[in-house]
């Protein structure tokens, strides 16, 4: 009876590895349908909730570093680590080139979860808001798919897992520390709450804007609310500075080239019947074009001492770059936006591949798009009105449509076997295994 019981085991399992690999590489579809697979989805989603009960900040990913390696073991990929504190270079294929790398997040926000759910949060004031627990599982995902498939790959994989992209500029540190040397072109996704699950989106050119901080101390002489004569009156300084920034966009920018100068911080006095010493206010810039990103933070130091000077006040302009570093703007290469949309098309229909308008949040892959010859980034879409409304990221109510999961993973794993396969070198025959990833 056993010895029946453990033969039909083994059919069984032949058959299924004979669906597994049914699917080859080359075939977008085929991909999708192998990560839809109900093992392939179960074994995702528990690592997704995995991330998702113990998120981590920025450089503080060491347990969601310590499971990539694990999963990494257990499939018999290659890695090396640490790079910038908790990331991992993972290689899947030949050894030589071309190389293509695939990148996902790792960290988590300090925001407390709000929704109540079999797999919340376990750490209070902190939350994976932001979906990148679902990046993670989708480039493990990926990762064994191309695994599956790596006697089919023509040239090698990189699969960068980097922290702190939630203004810590993880990216910046990983290109740093040789994360993306050799590599030629480069994959990045983020789910996206507002497009519909089972779309693609993106556009060629600016995708995400540049973002910078800016602080600023405007000093006056502090005393008697109602002796204002004699003080030097640092509130009324800083409000005249605001509105002056204020119309470096209106007056001053294209009108058709997006930019932002917002305000958010506006710190000072304490009492209403004393004038301060100082007011502190701070915020951000954003921009599509690197020129315009520079012209802005020219302009905001010049406004802030200038006008400030007007009231009688010093000012001094911090561009916290140390902590916050400026994230240039996001360009997609407009050659690999054809690529995308043609791979895209074979694998859920060209309906499904959409245009996506630019954004004037800032991302951290922007850093690769710098180091990298060519880069592209794109969305994955989560929106299923049948399931209800979703939250927006960065919401305390934010949750992950676990059935985005295999589009990530089967776009990402196709792109990177599709350029491969379409970028061998002239002498392709002869090209000896290298070992520089
Ligand atoms: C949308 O949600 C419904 C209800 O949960 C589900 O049946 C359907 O398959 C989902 N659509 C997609 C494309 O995942
Ligand atoms: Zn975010
Ligand atoms: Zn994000």
């Amino acid at each position: 009876m056993a010895a029946y019981a453990g033969l039909f085991r083994v059919a069984l399992v032949l058959i299924a590895a004979a669906a597994t690999w049914a699917a080859a590489l080359d075939d977008p579809a085929g991909l999708l349908r192998r990560a839809k697979e109900a093992e392939f989805m179960d074994w995702m989603v528990g690592v997704r909730r995995r991330i998702h009960e113990n998120p981590e900040l920025g450089y503080e990913e060491f347990a969601t570093s310590e499971l990539v390696r694990r999963e990494l073991d257990a499939m018999g990929i290659p890695y090396r680590h640490p790079f910038a504190v908790t990331g991992v270079v993972a290689t899947v294929g030949t050894g030589g080139p071309p190389f293509v790398a695939l990148r996902a997040d790792m960290d988590a926000l300090p925001m407390q979860e709000s929704v109540e759910w079999e797999h919340k949060s376990k750490v209070p004031g902190k939350m994976h808001g932001c979906g990148h627990d679902a990046h993670v599982a989708m480039l493990l995902g990926s990762a064994r798919i191309l695994q599956e498939h790596r006697d089919e790959l023509k040239g090698t994989v990189a699969l960068l897992f980097q922290p702190a992209e939630e203004g810590g500029g993880g990216a910046k540190k990983m290109v740093e520390a040789g994360a993306v040397e050799n590599i030629e072109v480069m994959f990045g996704l983020h789910v996206a709450d507002s497009v519909p699950i089972g779309v693609l989106a993106s556009r060629p050119g600016p995708i995400m804007a540049g973002s910078g901080f800016f602080e600023a101390v405007i000093s006056g002489k502090g005393g008697h609310a109602a002796l204002p004569h004699h003080t030097i009156d640092p509130i009324l300084a800083a409000s005249n500075v605001i509105v002056s920034l204020q119309q470096l966009v209106s007056r001053e920018a294209d009108p058709l080239d997006s930019q932002v100068v917002t305000v958010g911080k506006f710190q000072g006095g304490g009492a209403f019947n004393v004038i301060p010493d100082s007011v502190t206010i701070g915020g951000t810039f954003r921009a599509f074009l690197k020129e315009s990103f520079n012209q802005l933070k020219q302009r905001i130091e010049e406004v802030i001492v200038t006008q400030a000077s007007v009231q009688r006040c010093s000012a001094v302009v911090d561009f916290l770059d140390k902590d916050k570093p400026f994230f240039p703007p996001t360009i997609n290469n407009p050659e690999l936006h054809d690529f995308f949309a043609k791979v895209g098309s074979e694998m859920v229909g060209p309906n499904n591949v959409r245009e996506k308008q630019p954004l004037m949040g800032a991302e951290d892959f922007s850093f690769y798009t710098e180091a990298v010859p060519k880069t592209y980034y794109y969305f994955v879409g989560m929106l299923n009105e049948t399931r209800g409304p979703q939250a927006p990221h960065h919401s305390p109510y934010f949750t992950i449509n676990e059935d985005t999961l295999p589009y990530g993973v089967a776009m990402q794993a196709s792109l990177a076997a599709r350029y491969l396969l379409e970028h061998q070198p002239v002498t392709a025959a002869k090209v000896e295994p290298r070992d520089e990833l």
